[in-house]
């Protein structure tokens, strides 16, 4: 077993990002929900235990709480804006609201001697976001950082090993925050750093490899950077007993379906049956142009060609699907609303009689499931393969969809994509393609009218997709793209380039 932090979500907005950080030290980190049971801690034998923030006031009933028997496990705490809040409250401290006095953004911190500051300068720039804030420390406690509007920027009980601070650390707005988590999980809880990917990825192998025998496993492979993970770490570990299937439902990007093929039959000899369906799903498409409609046909249909096909294969007795962490997190508080159904091609049949699902990725996050990827020595362009929908370009053309339209724009997308990659910035964008448009314009080529289709290029930085900036492509780039496309793409004569954030709109135009 790994040495692990837990990360005690009180709602916060930065849950998953403080689990991150802490990973990226080496230190493996897992969230629960503030509900979680004081005994379900105790037994983990957690090293250190971090409260998040969260957007409650504590002295309202309503706000999330936590027994203060947890500040009395030995086990080290470091509470961070409600968090430490919370610890205050809990250990009989105040505080107040600064009505009039919010501190939002970027705030001059002053900091003092303390473990959470070594190598940290008495002088720095830290995030805030915060009303409340801790006027009266508890018994116990010495304030160890301040700013013009917070007394108790940071505060500490060396004895019991608690910590807290108003700010986030987690942020990189906050200089020197990766040198406090540090300090916080090497110099107070005395972890060593455990977390590697090429022990993860190793021990994993060798587990599959005891665990499953000679069981049958069955993978849908779609070619996105989680199940092609997944897939060549079951391969590692039991080579032909993995079975992949991939359904080309025909709705893929330019080479797409061939790329995959060949990477996973080529490089790795792996057991892959590509299904072309290309037919059977525009048929089913045929005349549909509601966007949900559209993703429901999609899921459906690839259950049931997924169904046919290991029906074939007889009997299977485990099924592996590329679930990550961040699927699986419990929220603290609340859930966001769904606004499309992001049912991911690969939600698989429950009809299958499999003795067990392995879903080796389920505590990882994507940046270590790419890391993993690279260590499983899967080729970096699959790796950093950007999100792919799962109903693929059925959603990127407006109305109804044709082989044709179809062709259009996997040309369109690919030039898109080609000259991003030429201007050297896809690591700088989370996602970039090409929509086709309902819309006809008119256009001259050459001395005639011409009456084609619009594309719209479509390209946002985010780093949850929940919200995302459009991004500031050159025009440059978007100059090149624009002239290429309407130069090499038939029946397209105009180009535009969304510039909306999300929201109000979302990243898929359908
Ligand atoms: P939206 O359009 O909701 O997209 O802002 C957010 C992220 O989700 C992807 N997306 C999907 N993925 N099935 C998927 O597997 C879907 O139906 C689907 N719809 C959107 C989208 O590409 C973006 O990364």
């Amino acid at each position: 077993m790994y040495e692990s932090i837990l990360v005690l979500d009180f709602g916060g907005q930065y849950n998953q990002l403080i689990a991150r950080r802490v990973r990226e030290q080496n230190v493996y980190a897992e969230v629960l929900p503030y509900t979680t049971p004081i005994e379900k801690i105790k037994e983990k034998g957690y090293k250190g235990i971090i409260f998040t923030g969260g957007p409650n006031s504590v002295y309202d009933e309503k706000s999330p709480r936590y027994t203060a028997d947890i500040l009395s496990l030995g086990v080290p705490v470091l509470g961070i804006c409600y968090g430490a809040q919370l610890i205050s409250f809990m250990e009989q401290g105040k505080i107040s609201s600064a009505d009039n006095n919010s501190e939002y953004g970027h705030v001059k911190l002053k900091t003092t001697e303390s473990k959470l500051f070594n190598d940290v300068p008495s002088e720095i720039s830290c995030w805030m976001s915060h009303t409340d804030y801790i006027s009266e420390v508890p018994n116990g406690y010495k304030v160890t950082a301040t700013t013009g509007a917070c007394p108790c920027a940071a505060m500490e009980n060396q004895q019991k090993n608690i910590y807290a601070v108003q700010f986030h650390p987690e942020v990189t707005h906050t200089q020197y925050g990766t040198q406090m988590l540090k300090n916080f999980l090497f110099d107070v809880c005395g972890c060593t750093g455990d977390w590697v990917m090429t022990d993860f990825v190793q021990r994993s192998i060798e587990k599959y490899k005891q665990e499953l025998g000679d069981s049958r496993v069955l993978c849908a492979l779609s070619g996105g950077v989680d199940s092609s993970v997944a897939a060549v770490m079951l391969h590692k570990a039991i080579g032909k007993n993995l079975t992949c299937i991939f359904v080309d439902h025909g709705l893929l990007r330019k080479d797409e379906g061939d790329t995959v093929e060949r990477v996973f039959k080529q490089q790795f000899d792996m057991n892959i049956i590509r299904v072309n369906v290309e037919d059977r799903f525009l048929s089913k498409l045929d005349g549909v142009s509601e966007p949900e409609k559209k993703r429901k046909i999609i899921g459906e249909e690839f259950i049931r060609v997924f169904e046919e096909e290991s029906t074939k294969l007889g009997k299977m007795d485990y099924l592996v699907q590329g679930t990550i962490y961040p699927d699986v997190i419990e929220s603290g508080v609340g859930d966001a609303s769904v606004i499309k159904s992001h049912h991911n091609v690969g939600g698989l049949p429950e009809d299958i009689d499999f003795k067990g699902i392995i879903e080796p990725l389920r505590d990882l996050f994507k940046d270590e499931v790419r890391k993993a990827g690279i260590e499983l020595g899967i080729p970096e362009k699959l790796v950093w393969r950007q999100p792919f929908p799962g109903p693929g370009l059925a959603i990127r053309i407006m109305g109804e969809i044709t082989k044709d339209k179809l062709d259009i724009l996997r040309e369109a997308d690919a030039i898109f994509r080609e000259e991003i990659a030429n201007a050297g910035l896809e690591k700088d964008i989370s996602q970039y393609f090409a929509v086709l448009t309902n819309v006809k314009s008119v256009g001259v080529m050459g001395d005639a009218r011409t009456y084609d289709y619009t594309v719209a290029l479509r390209a946002v930085v985010t780093s949850d997709f929940m919200t995302a900036e459009w991004a500031k492509i050159p025009f440059e780039v978007l100059a090149i793209a624009s002239n290429r496309i309407t130069n090499e793409v038939k029946n397209v004569n105009r180009i535009v380039y969304d510039i909306t954030t999300k929201p109000p709109a979302t990243v898929e135009w359908e």
